[in-house]
């Protein structure tokens, strides 16, 4: 198969719920693995069975796989993406600013665009930044079912236009919404998925 043989960097396994995807992904990590590249094995599905594929209890952190040499795999979880995304961006001002404010921008970032926003940075930046996945020869992403995931490939364009345009109410971006950074990030992705 042409995919095995001559792999890109990045590798998307995508489709209908259930035909098969996880499976897929998993075992072109491991054949890849096995030929001796490094690999990447990410799930961007928020219902993500892979840690079960391999017994290991990965989540939203890089995680090697013991029984795989050359295997690492991350969980996107959103719920994780978006706090760890509040704690950047309030925990440097608590203590800081008074407390109401503090509770004031908590409460700007606890809503559903922000959990978004969090997972898809947290993806994009998979596809940007070449320092993060530098040690790996490839990056394979098992996708939740098409819906969910046309919306994430979607994101890119999306939120490039929404900054672009520079309407719209992004406060649920936090004090990120329209930084120079995010603009390319977003379109750096775009260009990726191309
Ligand atoms: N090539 C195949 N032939 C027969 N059965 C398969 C094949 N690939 C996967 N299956 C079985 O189909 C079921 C679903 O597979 P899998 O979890 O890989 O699909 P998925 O597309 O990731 O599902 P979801 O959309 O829920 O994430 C599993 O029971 C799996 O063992
Ligand atoms: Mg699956």
């Amino acid at each position: 198969m042409k995919f095995i043989d001559q792999p890109p960097r990045f590798l998307f396994f995508t489709g209908k719920g259930g035909v098969g995807k996880t499976s897929i992904a998993c075992a072109t990590a491991i054949q890849l693995a096995d030929a001796g590249r490094r690999v990447l094995l990410v799930s961007t599905d928020p219902a993500s069975n892979v840690g079960q594929v391999f017994s290991v209890i990965i989540g939203n952190q890089m995680t090697e796989i013991p029984a795989v040499a050359n295997l690492t795999a991350l969980e996107i979880d959103p719920q994780a993406a978006a706090q760890a995304y509040r704690d950047r961006i309030v925990n440097p001002v608590r203590g800081v600013l008074p407390d109401t404010i503090v509770k004031s921008i908590e409460e700007q970032l606890s809503g559903a665009c922000t959990t978004e926003i969090a997972a898809f940075d947290e993806f994009t930046a998979l596809l940007t930044d070449s320092a993060l996945t530098a040690d790996y020869d490839h990056i394979i992403f098992d996708t939740a079912p098409t819906g969910h995931t046309i919306r994430l490939l979607q994101l890119p364009s999306a939120w490039s236009g929404f900054l672009n345009e520079g309407k719209g109410d992004a406060s649920c971006l936090g004090p990120l919404a329209g930084l120079e950074k995010q603009r390319s990030q977003y379109q750096a992705a775009v260009n990726a998925l191309k």
